[in-house]
């Protein structure tokens, strides 16, 4: 099969241009991680549903397939609340909780779930998960919401505005560490090629 990739890509970027911090909790183990795939899931108002799609590279995606929990933040673009939103976005974006605790550097308390929930966040819903899709490199999630706060009234970070303030040597540093995370999903998806 022969697609036109550049059109492909036209058509799908920039679909979800918010950022959320999504974290979740396995035993002991709390982490996070940020993602661009979040949505709502529901057309049912009063049993709303949020959907998010993980890498299985990212350990965030197996503490979701362990727990069947997780809390999904949205940053916060206001003026006095923009510097936490972006030093969520690097602790949680920059680096893996395979190489040791990110959530110890952030403002915390405990969800309903047990997930973590971050208090510098501009709002937050929890979900129990109840169904989710294996796609040989990622899983979309969908769950039921079970609780929800919304700590600000400024209005939501988009990305873009949001990595134009980010330091080039951490937009360096992610790009470096996002090639290992590419070609996981590659090789993944190359192994399930095979076997079809
Ligand atoms: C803006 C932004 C969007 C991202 N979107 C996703 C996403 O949709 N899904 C995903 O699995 N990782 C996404 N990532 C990558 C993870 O946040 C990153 O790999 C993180 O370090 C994984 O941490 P973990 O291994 O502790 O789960 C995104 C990162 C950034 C900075």
């Amino acid at each position: 099969m022969s697609i036109d990739v550049a059109a492909a890509n036209a058509v799908l970027a920039g679909l979800r241009p918010f950022p959320v911090a999504v974290t979740s909790v396995d035993g002991d183990f709390v982490n996070g991680l940020m993602s661009l795939s979040a949505g709502a899931a529901s057309i049912v108002p009063e049993l709303p549903r949020a959907t998010v799609s993980l890498t299985k590279y990212n350990r965030t995606h197996d503490m979701l397939v362990n727990s069947g929990v997780f809390a999904m933040h949205m940053l916060s673009a206001g003026e006095d609340e923009i510097d936490k939103s972006l030093e969520i976005l690097m602790t949680l974006g920059g680096s893996s909780g395979r190489d040791g605790d990110k959530i110890s550097k952030l403002r915390t308390k405990r969800g309903v779930t047990g997930a973590p929930i971050l208090l510098d966040a501009h709002s937050y819903v929890e979900c129990r998960i109840t169904g989710s899709l294996d796609n040989e490199e990622n899983t979309i999630f969908v769950g039921d919401v079970v609780a929800a706060e919304v700590f600000s009234s400024a209005k939501r970070l988009q990305i873009g505005p949001a990595w134009a303030k980010l330091p080039p040597e951490w937009i360096e540093r992610y790009e470096a560490n996002h090639e290992p995370q590419l070609q996981h999903a590659r090789d993944l998806r190359a192994a399930a090629a095979r076997q079809s």
